[in-house]
């Protein structure tokens, strides 16, 4: 019976468009602090997009240095050293790798100035 119902919902989340789940992975964990594109009480998406792009413009270094970093935030390896004395630092959130490596894929590769899954406004 167990087995069935976990068949059926592995099924469920294996048909969910991958980029579908990205998106509902950032904004489920990242907007409560991060706007899209204005400054609030963190750096806006856009703007920390904007810096790691200028340190990394291969995919595989920006999402390893983004996940890497988010997992365990600390200032000696932040490129935004000005938001840390603006804002203190990121707290850790306690995601795991993987699902942080998706969620910096789905930043890599969204155009946050354009329309796009997810945005509600
Ligand atoms: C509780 C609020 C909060 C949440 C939730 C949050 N952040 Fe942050 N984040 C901050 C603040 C404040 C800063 C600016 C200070 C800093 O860089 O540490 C920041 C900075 C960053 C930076 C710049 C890092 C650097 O080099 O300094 C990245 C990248 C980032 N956040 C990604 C994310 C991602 C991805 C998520 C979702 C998984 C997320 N944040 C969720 C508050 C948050």
């Amino acid at each position: 019976m167990y087995v069935k119902y976990f068949l059926l919902f592995s099924i469920l989340v294996y048909n969910l468009q991958a980029n579908d789940m990205r998106a509902l992975l950032f904004h489920g964990n990242c907007t409560t602090c991060h706007f899209e594109n204005k400054t609030v009480s963190a750096p806006s998406v856009l703007e920390f997009k904007n810096r790691y792009m200028q340190a990394f413009k291969d995919k595989e270094d920006f999402v390893s240095y983004m996940s890497t970093w988010v997992k365990h935030p600390k200032e000696e390896t932040s490129l935004m050293h000005d938001a840390v004395k603006k804002h203190g630092l990121m707290p850790e959130l306690g995601y795991d790798i993987n699902t942080l490596k998706e969620i910096s894929a789905y930043i890599y590769e969204t155009d946050f100035t354009k329309h796009h899954e997810g945005h509600k406004d």
